[in-house]
């Protein structure tokens, strides 16, 4: 499976796990729901035509929504980045003067696009604001950033997730609490929340008692869903799989986190999806071997997601 990445990048982006979660994807007719959006690689890889895509992170959604009214282009993200890009090459400091006043522009006018440069010149790819919810990642210090190899990168993603987009997908910035209730029985129900104790920003603080309205919702929630969430790492056991979640289905699997640069900071943990639907896996461990209807229904995905991708309006 060719996983399509997001032109927006977070540390805790789900590119290496897509196909293992959509491996798990039951047969459902309704839509893919997903409250915890973040970068979106998941509901991209989804394939699914109708959505309900929502994070209280307003700069994420606002992105997509662009691109989805063709506000936001291939040809609009080509002009930009090349223009910047040559601001940025140029600028004092090694860039980081002009890094400075696009950090400053989008701080009051928090326009997408400038959003886009900042997600793509921040160091090692990471998103975080303060409690201002200003920008608070530092420059990566690549004056040469926005070369045209990498314009043309960041053009093709956008390119891709412009034709991945349809109509009957919604964008909306609420809290999760305000979307699972939205779930029907015939929609999929997707959750990447913050895991708790990792990465707190102004859009990502996670407590015990957000973990459990969210697992009361799950409980309540007519739809299926699949959780993401960590199972253990080498120090210490996820205490809320034990507290809450483990009267549902728990597959897991090793994965490796990068935080920081260094290989030293490379974490193992392992990885887990809980999902409230019955699925024949045989290997409950480091993987899942989904049922023969499942496997039957991601390739269809895949190939509309082929379909898609070759669509030639988009520029
Ligand atoms: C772990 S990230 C999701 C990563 C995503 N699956 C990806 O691969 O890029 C969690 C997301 O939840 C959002 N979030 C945090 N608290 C939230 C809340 N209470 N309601 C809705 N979204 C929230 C954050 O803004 C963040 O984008």
């Amino acid at each position: 499976m060719r996983v399509i990445v997001p032109p927006i990048k977070s540390q805790g982006i789900k590119t290496k796990l897509v196909p293992w979660i959509h491996a798990l994807v039951p047969a459902v007719r309704g839509r893919w729901i997903e409250p915890f959006l973040g970068t979106g690689v998941v509901a991209f890889n989804s394939g699914f035509r109708k959505a309900l895509l929502s994070d209280i992170n307003p700069h994420v959604i606002r992105f997509y929504q662009k691109v989805k009214e063709r506000e936001i282009t291939p040809s609009s993200v080509r002009r930009f980045l090349e223009t910047e890009g040559q601001q940025l090459r140029e600028a004092s400091e090694d860039g980081y003067a002009y890094f400075r006043l696009v950090k400053n522009r989008f701080n009051t006018s928090q326009n997408p696009l400038d959003f886009l440069f900042l997600s793509r010149t921040g160091f090692n790819g990471m998103m975080r604001f303060n409690r201002n919810g200003e920008w608070n990642i530092p420059f990566c210090q690549k004056p040469d950033r926005f070369n045209r190899s990498y314009i043309t990168k960041i053009v093709n993603q956008v390119h891709d997730v412009a034709c991945l987009i349809q109509p009957e997908w919604e964008f909306i910035v609420a809290p999760f609490e305000k979307v699972i209730p939205l779930a029907t029985k015939d929609d999929i129900i997707y959750c990447d929340p913050p895991y708790l104790g990792r990465y707190v920003d102004y859009f990502s603080g996670w407590t015990d008692e957000d973990e459990k309205r969210l697992f009361d919702l799950l409980c309540k929630t007519p739809a299926r869903f699949i959780l993401s969430t960590w199972h253990h790492n080498d120090f210490r056991e996820n205490l809320m799989i034990h507290k809450l979640w483990n009267k549902f289905n728990i597959v897991t699997r090793d994965h490796f986190y990068h935080s920081g640069g260094k290989i030293e900071n490379r974490r193992a943990i392992v990885e887990a999806l809980i999902f409230n639907f019955s699925a024949n896996i045989r290997i409950h461990n480091y993987g899942v071997e989904p049922k023969p209807e499942q496997l039957v229904l991601f390739e269809e995905r895949v190939e509309y997601i082929t379909q898609q991708l070759s669509r030639a309006d988009i520029v």
